[in-house]
This record gives structure tokens, sequence and C-alpha cells, in this order.
């Protein structure tokens, strides 16, 4: 799967929403996240990032290890909806998320 990182946070330029072809990345309070299951691995969400926050899970920084449990738990109560586009945004933001200092400008 490939995951969203640090440099999504309230930034959420929305960018890689229109790439993917399966509608895996889901709107949280703070970022967006990518459904670890729902993901193809099609990459098309990648490059088009502003602020490069997006990557293969095995290409992550060290420094962002926790996103990849980020993008998990987010999901712990929406399961697997199969489409971000008709859940809308949630307040689903895991709580080191939402405990982050303002992050961009
Ligand atoms: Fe975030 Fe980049 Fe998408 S800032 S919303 S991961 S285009
Ligand atoms: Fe979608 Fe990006 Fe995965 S475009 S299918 S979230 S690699």
């Amino acid at each position: 799967t490939y995951v969203i990182a640090e440099p999504c946070v309230d930034v959420i330029d929305k960018a890689c929403i229109e790439e993917c072809p399966v509608d895996c990345i889901y709107e949280g309070s703070r970022m967006l996240y990518i459904h670890p299951d729902e993901c193809v691995d099609c990459g098309a969400c990648e490059p088009v990032c502003p602020v490069e926050a997006i990557f293969y899970e095995d290409d992550l920084p060290e420094k962002w290890n926790d996103y990849t449990q980020a993008n998990v738990d987010f999901f712990d109560e929406l399961g697997s909806p199969g489409g971000a586009s008709k859940v809308g945004a949630t307040d689903h933001d895991p709580a080191f998320i939402k405990a982050l200092p303002p992050q961009g400008e």
C-alpha cells in the first residue's frame, strides 16, 4: 500500500484524490489517509502531491514510521467503505495526529 505522512497535515491539497482510480484516499480533520486494503498500489497519487507527503510503504522515511499505523488506525471504526467520496470528511484522525501543533505555514 501507499502511505500519507506528516507533510499532508494541515495542508490537505487534495490533488491526490483526483488521481486515485479506486477512491481510497479518505479525508480526516488534519490530513488524508490511504485505505491500506483498498489501495491497489497504482502509484498515481504519489507524484501529484505538491508537498511530497505520499510514499510507497517501503520507501517511507523512517522519521514518519508512525504514519503507516496512522493510515491503518484511521479506519478502525470506518472499516472498508469501498469509496471515500460517499464517506466525506470524518474526525477519526489518530490521537497523535490530532495532538500535533499546527503545521504548514
Ligand atoms: Fe495531502 Fe498531498 Fe493529498 S497534501 S491531500 S497527500 S495531495
Ligand atoms: Fe490510489 Fe494512490 Fe493507491 S492513487 S490506488 S491510493 S497508490
